[in-house]
């Protein structure tokens, strides 16, 4: 299924501030590897599979605008823009609000609680699976709920590791989700066993090679190449696995997802 994306350039990515547990300022990203996995990942979408990847255009000073998908949720021509955790990344929202606005999306309105876009929330059929713990609130998903009219299954985020929902779950297609249990409290995984038919599991260690941060049209699955054993575990659920280089990006705590803003979903 052909999709449109919108993507940022790695520019101005850097490790400048530490809001987790991945990003040391004496662990920088090297520029021109970082560029070759953006650029890989950009040609996976536009030449292998057809997309359309729209781009905007880096600040900089905003090193984390390169994980586009953080911005917003987007369902529709509806969009829910985010209102970050730490100061640092505010800023970012006024960027994304005014690609939206030049682009023609008229609904566009920021959160009122903490909430991070498609970094904690994934659309799943008609519901969408989201986190709080880290960076956005329970009072997030509330709004999320409304905003959309749409079931949210919330569910709280216990590992540091994984602050953001989209590094430790995966939504693969309407009917199958991968994720890290551990990840996840007791009640969430329980929620989530009963909302979803088809679910993968994955390891701690399969997890942190940010295999679980995965863009997917419900049969091309994108993602980290680290952990082949995760990669294995999607084809022979039936999906056309593609993996890429991409840990650079894990030096801020980012992968493919991250990197990547569905527009069409
Ligand atoms: N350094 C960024 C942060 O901590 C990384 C965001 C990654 N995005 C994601 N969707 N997981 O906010």
């Amino acid at each position: 299924m052909s999709k449109q994306v919108l993507m940022c350039t790695p520019d101005y990515f850097d490790i400048e501030y530490e809001i987790n547990v991945w990003m040391h300022q004496d662990d920088q990203p090297a520029d021109l590897t970082a560029h070759q996995q953006w650029q890989k990942l950009h040609d996976i979408y536009v030449q292998q599979l057809g997309w359309e990847v729209k781009q905007i255009t880096p600040v900089k000073g905003l090193p984390d605008m390169v994980f586009a998908t953080d911005c917003c949720t987007i369902i529709g021509d509806k969009v829910l823009l985010s209102y970050f955790r730490y100061p640092e990344r505010q800023p970012e929202t006024e960027q994304f609000a005014k690609w939206f606005r030049d682009n023609g999306y008229t609904k566009v309105k920021r959160a009122n609680n903490f909430f991070e876009g498609g970094g904690d929330t994934l659309v799943f059929g008609d519901k969408i699976i989201a986190g709080h713990g880290f960076r956005s609130t329970p009072e997030a998903h509330k709004e999320l709920e409304k905003y959309f009219n749409h079931e949210v299954i919330s569910l709280k985020i216990i590992d540091p590791h994984f602050y953001h929902m989209d590094t430790s779950l995966a939504v693969l297609d309407d009917e199958t989700v991968a994720y890290y249990p551990g990840a996840i409290d007791e009640a969430s995984r329980k929620k989530l066993k009963k909302a979803v038919p088809r679910l993968i599991e994955a390891s701690l260690d399969e997890a942190k090679g940010f295999g679980l941060n995965v863009v997917s049209d419900g049969h091309n699955v994108i993602c980290s190449d680290a952990s082949e054993s995760l990669l294995g575990k999607y084809r022979d659920a039936g999906f056309n696995v593609i993996g890429t280089p991409i840990l650079e990006f894990r030096k801020s705590g980012g992968g493919v997802k991250c990197l990547t803003l569905e527009l069409d979903l």
